[in-house]
């Protein structure tokens, strides 16, 4: 059915699933929604977005994203209010972030009316697997891939730009170690660590592994040449506070420019937090965690939220971040889900309501 004040076609599922679904118990990224947004680029052009229901893809084994990780993505979130009301935190930056990420990576930009109208029209759809209360939201996720079929290593003609959603809670479903990085690397100058390129994120999964054999959940990247200024996580920004200050690094070509990481950088400058943007050493938070002065590290994203670090490991030594009654990470993360569940006043111009 298409409708002359919608541009999306809408293909509704006969049936959902929902009932099936236990909210209060979801790994995340495992359940996903009745419906899936999906638009083709072909012969120039996006055409008209089709929202059907979720389900497999078929696409040609030679399609250029299986072989040459043609492909980029977003992470976003719906919130559900006390009246029932969706919300989005910044979409506009999500938007802007996935041509960014597709310029990269040579996909064409895609229009930003049929991003926002396909995915208006899929929550609308999906608004009942939104659930309520802090912790509760609808992780949207947003991609890009190439389908030309041909092996030859050059950009598709054709592409799929998708929506899919899936309910969430926790990312992390316990405590959070990291291991700074001493010998691999998730980006280099002049590469694509700014992007939310797919193949940043297979890159870390060798890494990553070897890191959980020794007891830390994620890594924390360093500088490609040196290895001792500290960048992000992979799948977070990273913040550190030694004393009361907060150091986060510069955003720069490798690292991603995460939404709720300037969040953050905003709520510090309007809370009078003392804040540097600025690289940071390994050596720097090693000494601080070794004179007693590093008090935090915590991580932000827009799956994780803000997610505490417990410790860490380094050369083989391994720390222990203290446990704070009045964490930053907290404090944060308190006047972030509030903006985002319309608990609090929006001062940012932050939220968007999905009407
Ligand atoms: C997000 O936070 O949305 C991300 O894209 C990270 C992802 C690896 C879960």
């Amino acid at each position: 059915m298409k409708t002359s004040t919608n541009p999306v076609d809408i293909q509704k599922a006969p049936t959902s699933k929902i009932e099936n679904v236990d909210f209060n118990n979801l790994a995340f990224g495992q359940v996903f929604t009745d419906h899936m947004m999906i638009c083709d680029y072909k012969d120039g052009a996006w055409q008209t977005p089709k929202i059907q229901p979720y389900g497999p893809l078929e696409m040609d084994p030679s399609a250029k994203v299986f072989h040459y990780g043609q492909a980029v993505f977003e992470g976003m979130k719906a919130f559900k209010d006390e009246d029932d009301q969706i919300w989005l935190f910044r979409p506009e930056d999500n938007f802007e972030r996935i041509n960014k990420s597709s310029e990269r990576l040579a996909i064409p930009a895609f229009p930003k009316e049929f991003f926002f109208s396909g995915m208006e029209e899929l929550l609308k759809l999906e608004k009942d697997w939104i659930k309520k209360g802090f912790g509760n939201s609808l992780y949207i996720r947003p991609f890009v891939i190439a389908t030309e079929a041909g092996v030859s290593a050059a950009p598709a003609k054709e592409y799929k730009f998708m929506i899919i959603c899936s309910p969430a809670q926790a990312y992390y479903s316990g405590e959070v170690r990291v291991q700074f990085s001493e010998k691999y690397s998730r980006a280099a100058d002049g590469g694509v660590g700014f992007a939310k390129a797919a193949g940043n994120y297979a890159a870390q999964f060798y890494p990553t592994n070897l890191a959980k054999d020794e007891g830390f959940q994620q890594i924390i990247w360093t500088d490609a040449n040196s290895h001792e200024y500290l960048e992000e996580a992979g799948t977070m920004n990273i913040f550190f506070r030694v004393g009361d200050k907060l150091i986060t690094a510069p955003t720069n070509d490798r690292i991603l420019d995460g939404i709720t990481r300037k969040s953050i950088i905003a709520l510090a400058k309007e809370f009078n937090i003392d804040l540097e943007v600025r690289r940071v050493s390994v050596k720097e938070i090693v000494d601080a965690a070794k004179s007693g002065e590093l008090k935090e590290i915590f991580g932000s994203g827009t799956a994780t939220v803000i997610n505490p670090i417990v410790g860490f490991g380094h050369a083989g030594q391994k720390f222990d971040l203290p446990k704070l009654e009045d964490s930053y990470a907290g404090f944060f993360k308190d006047k972030l889900t509030k903006i985002q569940y319309n608990q609090a006043e929006d001062k940012f111009n932050w939220r968007y309501q999905v009407k």
